[in-house]
């Protein structure tokens, strides 16, 4: 019976190699050596009992069939012990360590035209001015003839402004046919003024608005000049209400915008809707005055037109002129970017390169 060596020795041998095992791929290996249906060794040796005798048959058969059981156990065990390390390791692997740093996030902001926007209407808010809106689809009624711009104005031509096909093509001259209120859009706007006449056809003084927006002008675009630009128009009527005003507004409003220190002064100018009209510079605040490039060593820079509402206007939306008296400004966005930022060509601003955005 040498051939059946002492199943004792089996299970030692067949333990130890089972506890040294590390993975579960081992450990099949293991498992096919010892219970492989072919070759197994312990298969082989049970295949063998069968020729046995009776007796030898009632001596080794329990023997080794517990052998088999007891080696189906570690194996099972040693199973469930290699899954719980692959979990562990697999958690600890996982981890969150709080203490990483942590991937930035990308935040989005305002374009810079439209920051510039909002910091003039904040400004004005502080001075008691609210702010309006317009559409910026009007007809000549609200883009020039309430405001007082000639029927011949240059302005008017086709030239400047772009008029609607089908308004374009029954205008041939289009100041010749009589425009009104109610009449459709023909036009889009060029410039933020039409909104001051829709404030005060429908609201009674004392009016004080800011409007920013959209204008169009027809334009070939190079780097000073586009046919879709931003202006802030202001409108302010009162009993009262002088130049003097103009002045502490729009000087006030240039300090908050650009520094405390910075002068502006006045030259005279002419629109049609305010009288008198005037330009507004303010003092250079990077030379104080003394001339650099940004002034083009003259030690200001032109910001923007405003004026006396001219009485014309007034009367047109039943605002008695001998009562009331206002002044009126318009601002272009873009020069505000020009001048603030040293941007030097404005089409920048509408190329969304985000390159050049990221910088605001
Ligand atoms: N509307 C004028 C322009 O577009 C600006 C302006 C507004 C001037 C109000 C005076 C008063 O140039």
């Amino acid at each position: 019976m040498s051939q059946f060596p002492d199943p004792n020795t089996l299970l030692q041998e067949a333990q130890k190699q089972i506890e040294q095992v590390r993975s579960l791929d081992a450990l099949e290996e293991a498992r096919i050596a010892w219970l492989g249906r072919k070759e197994g060794r312990l298969t082989l040796l049970l295949k063998q009992l069968g020729g046995l005798s009776i007796e030898e048959k009632k001596l080794y058969g329990p023997q080794y069939n517990s052998l088999k059981a007891r080696l189906e156990e570690l194996l099972a065990a040693q199973e469930e012990n290699l899954r719980s390390q692959e979990r562990r390791r697999a958690l600890e692997n996982d981890t969150l360590d709080i203490t990483l740093p942590g991937a930035p996030v990308a935040y989005g902001h305002l374009h810079p035209l439209s920051q510039i926007m909002d910091s003039l209407v904040s400004i004005f808010r502080s001075l008691g001015f609210v702010c309006a809106d317009g559409p910026e689809m009007e007809n000549d009624f609200y883009n020039f003839e309430a405001l007082n711009v000639p029927a011949d104005h240059p302005a008017r031509d086709m030239q400047d402004t772009f008029y609607m096909e089908s308004a374009a093509k029954q205008l041939s001259l289009p100041h010749l046919t009589a425009s009104h209120a109610d009449q459709e859009p023909n036009l889009l706007r060029t410039h933020t003024s039409p909104v001051q006449v829709r404030v005060m056809q429908k609201y009674p003084p004392p009016i004080a608005i800011v409007c920013p927006g959209r204008v169009y002008r027809h334009e070939a675009q190079d780097a000073t000049h586009l046919a879709v630009f931003h202006q802030m128009e202001g409108l302010m009527v009162d009993e009262g209400i002088s130049f003097a005003d103009l002045k502490g507004t729009l000087g006030r409003f240039a300090q908050l915008l650009f520094a405390p220190t910075v002068k502006t002064r006045f030259r005279p100018s002419f629109f049609p809707f305010t009288e008198p009209s005037a330009q507004m510079d303010v003092s250079c605040w990077i030379c104080e005055g003394a001339g650099c490039p940004a002034c083009k060593g003259s030690g200001w820079i032109e910001l923007l037109g405003a004026g006396m509402v001219n009485p014309k206007v007034l009367s047109g939306m039943n605002i008695d002129p001998e009562k009331y008296s206002g002044f009126a400004f318009g601002v272009g966005i873009e020069r505000i970017a020009f001048i603030k930022y040293g941007v030097h060509d404005l089409r920048l601003f509408y190329e969304n390169d985000t390159r050049f955005l990221e910088q605001f």
